[in-house]
C-alpha cells in the first residue's frame, strides 16, 4: 500500500477545548503503526472566515484548501455541541469542496453519549462532500473517559477500536486514491 497522508482534524476551537488531548492520543496510537503519515490538523490555526463573509483570498482559507488537497484521508475528532458538530467544524467543511471529494474518513467522538449524535450528523454532511466514512467509530464518554470532564483518561479497551478505525480508514483512503488519479 502506498504511504498515505492522513489528517487528524480537531473539530473544536474554543478556549479550554478537550480536542487536542484526544487528537494527540489518536496520533500517538497511529504513529506507532508507522504505516502512514499522520498529522494533527487544527482548524483554529487557519482563522477561517465564515463562508461568504470574507474576500475568499484570506491566507488561512488558501492554506486550508492546500492542506486538505495534500491529504488522502481524515480522522475527525468530533465533540457534541447541541446534538451536532461545532459551528467551527461545519464552517471548515463548507469552506472547501473538491478538496474533500473521493477520500475516506474515520470518526472519533466524545460527549455525554459518546458524541454519537454529532458523529451521525457528520456522516450525512461528509456523504454530500463525497467523503466515505468507515464503520468503526470509537465513542468516548465525557463522564468516564475524562477525569472531571477535563483530563482525558481513556479506558484501555478504546485502543483496539481506534486501531480498527485506522485500518478501515487506510484501506478506503488507499482505494479512493485510485479513483482520484484515474
Ligand atoms: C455549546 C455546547 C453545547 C453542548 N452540547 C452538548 C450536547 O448536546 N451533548 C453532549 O453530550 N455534550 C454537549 N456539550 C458538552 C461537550 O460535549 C463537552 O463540553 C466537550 O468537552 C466539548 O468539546 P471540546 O472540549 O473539545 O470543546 C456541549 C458543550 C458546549 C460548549
Amino acid at each position: 500500500m502506498e504511504r498515505l497522508n492522513i489528517g487528524i482534524i480537531l473539530g473544536s476551537t474554543r478556549q479550554g477545548r478537550l480536542s487536542p488531548q484526544v487528537g494527540n492520543w489518536v496520533k500517538a496510537i497511529a504513529d506507532k503503526r508507522g504505516d502512514a503519515n499522520y498529522e494533527i490538523v487544527d482548524i483554529a490555526d487557519y482563522k477561517l472566515p465564515f463562508l461568504g463573509e470574507g474576500t475568499g483570498k484570506e491566507p488561512g482559507l488558501i492554506a486550508w484548501s492546500e492542506k486538505l488537497s495534500s491529504l488522502d484521508g481524515f480522522v475527525f475528532i468530533v465533540q457534541e455541541y447541541n446534538h451536532s458538530i461545532t459551528g467551527a467544524l461545519k464552517n471548515a467543511l463548507d469552506s472547501a469542496r473538491g478538496e474533500w471529494n473521493n477520500k475516506a474518513a474515520g470518526i472519533v467522538s466524545y460527549g455525554s453519549t459518546g458524541g454519537a449524535r454529532a458523529a451521525e450528523h457528520l456522516r450525512g454532511i461528509l456523504g454530500e462532500l463525497l467523503v466515505a466514512t468507515v464503520r468503526a467509530h470509537p465513542t468516548l464518554s465525557i463522564f468516564t473517559d475524562f477525569t472531571n470532564s477535563k483530563v482525558f483518561n481513556p479506558a484501555d479497551f478504546h485502543t483496539d477500536y481506534i486501531t480498527t478505525m485506522l485500518d478501515e480508514t487506510l484501506l478506503w483512503s488507499n482505494a479512493l486514491k485510485t479513483v482520484r488519479t484515474s
